[in-house]
């Protein structure tokens, strides 16, 4: 039996990160060869005519399983009745500059996309924010959004899961999939912890298969927390290829049944201790679409601890940054 379509809007739908990953959602990559889609693209005004090209190049896809596609300049209507909203139109930073120097910029459009995404999208919705600085954004978002659920908020680190996994298992020259319970602790930023604790290689702890404490704790972390900005420095323009293709796999990991992956949540009754008002990225467990536990079982030890303390005062701060749009 031919299955509903699911209707997804993608914000900044003519920007560089659209581009690798519009054509990805509507071959089926994202959710399924047999999965029919409807696509909601926005971007600004000043973007019309580059948001038609995609439009056209899209329909010279001939993708079959692509039902509808509507443009939109306007926030207000482009979330009607959506299942996923994927919310990557926002600025990017140059050279020099941190993901939270956005803050101003960007910031105060989540606002009206959590109020849009209240009025019109269904109460089911899931939302991924992408835009930088994409916590605070999505915590935004989720607070002019009370219709929506709240463990329906996902703010990505999966980009920041994957580039750590691909050193590491680089380090311990292995395959990928041998690198398990990876966790990115916190703020998609230059505080992020990539858990050099608690992940197995080749099901051993990490300790005993890559024997250099050292390293771990500089040369990868510092790698793994700068790797946005060393692209930026090189490309000179943000990461967009593998960002898409990071989108693809956090939207099938919250789609995906009993798998571990780590996203920014919502931080309420969070087993860590972590303050209960962020969107900080944890390990995930999903049961489904929005269906996740927080898991468990990691230990924190000193170094890791101090981190993790660090990235969630810099979330902290971002809040501040932005109390002036969470009122009301
Ligand atoms: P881009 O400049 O190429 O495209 C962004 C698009 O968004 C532009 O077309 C712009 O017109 C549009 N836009 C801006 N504000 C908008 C708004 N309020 N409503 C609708 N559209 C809007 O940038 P990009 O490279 O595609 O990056 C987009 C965002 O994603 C940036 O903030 C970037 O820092 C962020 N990013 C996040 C991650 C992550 O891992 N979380 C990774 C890469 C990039
Ligand atoms: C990334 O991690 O590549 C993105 O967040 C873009 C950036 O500003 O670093």
């Amino acid at each position: 039996m031919t299955k509903a379509p699911i209707k997804i809007a993608v914000t900044g739908a003519a920007g560089q990160i659209a581009y690798s990953l519009l054509f990805r959602i509507a071959s089926g990559e994202m959710l399924g060869r047999d999965q029919p889609i409807i696509l909601n693209l926005l971007d600004m005004p000043q973007c019309r005519e580059v948001l038609k090209g995609v439009h056209m190049e899209l329909e010279d896809c001939s993708y079959p399983l692509l039902k509808e596609m509507h443009l939109f300049s306007d926030v207000e209507a482009v979330f009607e009745e959506v299942d996923l909203a994927i919310l990557v139109g926002a600025k990017p930073r140059g050279p020099g500059m941190e993901r939270k120097d956005l803050m101003q910029e960007n910031a105060k459009h989540f606002v009206g996309q959590g109020k849009a995404l209240n009025k019109g999208a269904k109460k089911d919705a899931v939302v991924f924010v992408v835009g930088n600085p994409c916590n605070t954004n999505c915590l935004v978002a989720m607070h002019h959004a009370p219709n929506l659920k709240k463990e329906h908020f996902f703010a990505m680190t999966q980009l920041d899961y994957n580039r750590a996994k691909y050193q590491l298992a680089q380090k311990a020259g292995c395959d990928l999939n041998e690198v398990e319970d990876l966790v990115i602790w916190g703020n998609h930023s230059s505080t992020q912890v990539p858990d050099i604790v608690n992940t197995k290689i080749k099901g051993k702890p990490i300790e005993t298969v890559i024997q250099d404490r050292e390293w771990l704790e500089t040369t990868f972390m510092d790698m793994v927390q700068k790797r946005g900005a060393t692209v930026i420095a090189a490309r000179g323009k943000s990461s967009a290829a593998s960002a898409a293709n990071a989108i693809i796999d956090a939207i099938k990991n919250i789609h995906s049944s009993h798998h571990p992956f780590s996203s920014g949540v919502y931080s309420q009754g969070n087993p860590y201790g972590i303050d209960e008002n962020l969107i900080f990225s944890f390990p995930l467990l999903s049961h489904g679409v929005g269906k996740y536990e927080i898991r468990k079982q990691f230990q924190f030890d000193p170094f890791l601890e101090k981190k993790i303390h660090l990235t969630e005062t810099e979330l902290k701060e971002e809040r501040e940054m932005v109390a002036h749009l969470l009122k009301s």
